[in-house]
C-alpha cells in the first residue's frame, strides 16, 4: 500500500513509525503547509517526495492508495475530502472534523467514492480494550448502565493551535473528551445517544506561566503570540437510548492535585476500571472481589495502539476487512460533542437527533 502523510507534526511520527513496521506498506510522500518541515520529515524517514500542500501531493502522486490526515483539527475536513475525491482511502486523526455537519459530508463522500474512511479512535486498538471485550462477551459485567470517563490535567494546555478555537474547534472536550467518550460508547455497546447535559468553564486560561514543570507543545508554538479562547474544563452527562448514562470530565487546566485518566464501567454483574490498568470488581461467593488479569503489556503501550490501528487500516484498505473505527461512529461522536457545547452555551439539556 502506497501511503501519503498529510501534516508532518507530532502525531504523524506515531503514524509513520507504525507504517514502517508493516512490511506491506510504503510511505511514498508527505506534505505540510510548512514546507521545510515536510522536507525535513521526508529526509529523516527516507520518503521520496514532499510537498507544501495536499493539492500538490494529490496532483503529483497518482499512485497513492491511502493517506493519513494528521493536520490541525480545522484541516481534517478539507484534506480528507480532497483525498477521497481523488479516490484515496483515509485515516483521519481525531476529532474526525470540527462538527457533525462536516463529519456527515465526509461519511457521504467515502460512501460515494467507495473508499475507506477510518477515524483515529486509537484507544479502540489498545490491548486493554480487547481484553475488556473478551470478559464482556462472556457476561462478566452484565448490562453496563453507567460509565465514568475522566481525562483531566492540572496544567496541560498545549497552546499553539490547540488553544486557538479557529484551528481546534474547542479545548479539552474536542481534544481529550473525544477519546474517552468514544471508548466508553464503544465498550458500553454502541448505543444511540439521545440527550446530553454539559457545562464548560473558561476560568483559568492556559497557565503557560507555571514554572517548575515541563509543558507539552505542538509543532508551531510561540508563547509570545499564543491565543487561548477554548474552554479549560468540561463536565457532561450523556444519556443513551437503553437508559445507560456516561459521565465525562476533561480539562486542560484545573485546580486539582494531579491529572487523572480513568475509565470506570459499572454493570449489573460486575464493574471494571480500564485505565490506567485493567481491574475487575465482582461479588464472588458473597465476597467483594477485585480481579487483576495477568497481562503482558507492550513496552510502549502508545506505540502498540498505533501499530494496531495502522495495521487495521491496511487490512480495511487491502483486505476489505470491516472497519472497527468507521466514519459513522465519528459522526455520532461529533453529534455528542456539538450537543455538549450547545448545552454548555444554553444551560439546557440538548436532545440528539
Ligand atoms: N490519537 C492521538 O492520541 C492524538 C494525539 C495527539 C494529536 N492527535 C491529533 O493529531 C492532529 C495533529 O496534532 P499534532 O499534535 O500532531 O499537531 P502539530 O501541530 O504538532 O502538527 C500538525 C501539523 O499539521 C500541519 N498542517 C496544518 N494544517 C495543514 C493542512 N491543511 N495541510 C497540511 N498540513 C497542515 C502543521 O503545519 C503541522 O506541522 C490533531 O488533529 C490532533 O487532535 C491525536
Amino acid at each position: 500500500m502506497k501511503v501519503g502523510i498529510i501534516g508532518c507534526g507530532n502525531i504523524s511520527h506515531c503514524h509513520m513509525q507504525a507504517y514502517r513496521k508493516n512490511p506491506n506498506v510504503e510511505v511514498v510522500a508527505c506534505c505540510d503547509i510548512n514546507l521545510p518541515r515536510a522536507e525535513a520529515y521526508a529526509k529523516s524517514y527516507g520518503i521520496k517526495s514532499f510537498y507544501g500542500s495536499v493539492d500538490e501531493m494529490l496532483a503529483n502522486e497518482k499512485d497513492l492508495d491511502s493517506v493519513s490526515v494528521c493536520t490541525w483539527n480545522n484541516g481534517h475536513y478539507e484534506c480528507a475530502m480532497k483525498a477521497m475525491k481523488a479516490h484515496k482511502n483515509v485515516l483521519v486523526e481525531k476529532p474526525m472534523a470540527l462538527n457533525a455537519k462536516q463529519a456527515v459530508e465526509m461519511q457521504k463522500e467515502a460512501e460515494k467514492q467507495g473508499v475507506v474512511l477510518q477515524v483515529g479512535f486509537v484507544k479502540r486498538f489498545a490491548k486493554t480494550t480487547k481484553i475488556f471485550q473478551d470478559f464482556q462477551k462472556s457476561g462478566t459485567f452484565g448490562d453496563i448502565y453507567l460509565t465514568k470517563a475522566i481525562y483531566t490535567r492540572r496544567v496541560g494546555n498545549p497552546g499553539g493551535w490547540f488553544s486557538d478555537k479557529s484551528k481546534s474547534g474547542g479545548g479539552p472536550l474536542i481534544d481529550l473528551g473525544v477519546h474517552v467518550i468514544d471508548l466508553s460508547r464503544y465498550l458500553m455497546g454502541m448505543h444511540k445517544p439521545v440527550s446530553v447535559y454539559g457545562a464548560t468553564f473558561n476560568k483559568l486560561g492556559d497557565k503557560l506561566n507555571i514554572k517548575g514543570i515541563g509543558h507539552y507543545h505542538p509543532a508551531d508554538f510561540d508563547a509570545k503570540t499564543n491565543i487561548c479562547d477554548v474552554e479549560d474544563s468540561v463536565i457532561a452527562l450523556i444519556r443513551f437510548d437503553n437508559g445507560a448514562v456516561l459521565h465525562v470530565e476533561a480539562s486542560f487546566t484545573l485546580n486539582i492535585k494531579e491529572g487523572i485518566t480513568t475509565l470506570q464501567l459499572f454493570g449489573d454483574k460486575g464493574g471494571a476500571t480500564l485505565e490506567p490498568t485493567l481491574e475487575i470488581y465482582k461479588d464472588i461467593d458473597n465476597y467483594l472481589t477485585n480481579i487483576t488479569p495477568v497481562i503482558e503489556y507492550a513496552s510502549d503501550v502508545f506505540a502498540d495502539m498505533f501499530a494496531n490501528e495502522i495495521n487495521h487500516f491496511y487490512d480495511c484498505c487491502k483486505k476489505h476487512v470491516k472497519c472497527l473505527a468507521p466514519a459513522e461512529d465519528g459522526v455520532v461522536l461529533m453529534k455528542i460533542l456539538d450537543a455538549i457545547y450547545e448545552s454548555a452555551q444554553t444551560g439546557h439539556e440538548v436532545k440528539i437527533q
